[in-house]
């Protein structure tokens, strides 16, 4: 797998930094996206922590840490190109935070409120600062009517938008409150209707692995998907190895305890090709 261009790497680099998301140039082939879903679909089946339902039924809205038990998603997360990509976006080497899919059922899956990731991992975890990327795969087609991820450009430069942010801090809150519909951390409806007011707001659509980053503090939501059509997108938060929380209490299928920098390691099931 030959590296990204420096070229190409300075153009997403500064895409990132000035609107704090943006599209990247590979897609996941059609056989790594089956092998994925595959895996996703066997975890969903299993009653473990990390699999967490919609509430008040048994519909699974999310899977929690998969690189810590499943080789294919260990695997991916070592991916030579995803691994150059992150350190391009945080500026030295990463290791893996959290990896999650979520999985919006088709007709059942709930909303994402408006909110950041930086809020839960800055205030819960004690990350320092926001230095680390959200690398999104989509693993089915996304489109308006599926509940898209919906980014603020640009509001990711604004710092902390919650409620929280004046010495208001709640405190550490229940964990399930960081995976359901029901955030503990959220931006109000008023400040995000300001915010994207001023800045307007993208939908992150595309064909099944389609990749996308976006940053710790841009603002994002994703509505109820009311269609026939699952949106599953898998997501790894690569923080660097220079900006790791000293005692995260959360499970470690939320906060991976390993720092240690990921060691790239290219596995031929999983490719990504150049759009
Ligand atoms: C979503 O899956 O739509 C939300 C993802 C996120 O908030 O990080
Ligand atoms: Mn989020």
């Amino acid at each position: 797998m030959s590296p990204v261009p420096d070229t190409a790497l300075c153009e997403l680099t500064t895409a990132y930094e000035r609107d704090g998301w943006c599209t990247l140039p590979y897609r996941l082939g059609g056989s790594a996206v089956e092998l994925l879903r595959d895996r996703v679909g066997a975890i969903a089946r299993e009653v473990r922590p990390e699999v967490v339902w919609e509430k008040g039924g048994r519909v699974v809205r999310a899977v929690h840490g998969c690189h810590r038990f499943d080789e294919v998603c260990a695997a991916l997360t070592r991916h030579p190109l995803l691994v150059e990509l992150a350190e391009a976006f945080v500026g030295g080497p990463v290791y893996v935070y959290q990896f999650k899919v979520n999985l919006k059922q088709a007709h059942e899956g709930a909303a994402w409120p408006w909110h950041q990731d930086f809020s839960f991992w800055h205030r819960e975890d004690g990350m320092p600062r926001p230095v680390a990327v959200n690398i999104a795969i989509s693993l089915d087609a996304v489109h308006e009517g599926n509940g898209p991820l919906t980014v603020i450009p640009g509001s990711h430069r604004l710092g902390l938008q919650d409620p929280h942010t004046d010495g208001n801090d709640p405190g550490r809150s229940d964990w399930q409150r960081h995976v359901s519909a029901d955030l503990a951390y959220t931006v109000t409806p008023q400040r995000a209707g300001e915010l994207a007011g001023e800045l307007g707001t993208r939908l992150i659509t595309g064909p099944a692995g389609s990749l996308h980053a976006f940053h710790p503090s841009i603002v994002h939501s994703s509505s109820n998907n009311g269609s026939a059509d699952r949106r599953a997108l898998l997501l790894i938060t690569y923080n660097s190895v220079r900006n790791v929380p000293p005692a995260p209490t959360r499970p470690e299928f939320l906060v991976d305890r390993n720092a240690a920098p990921i060691v790239p390691d290219d596995d031929r099931r999983l490719e990504l090709n150049p759009l």
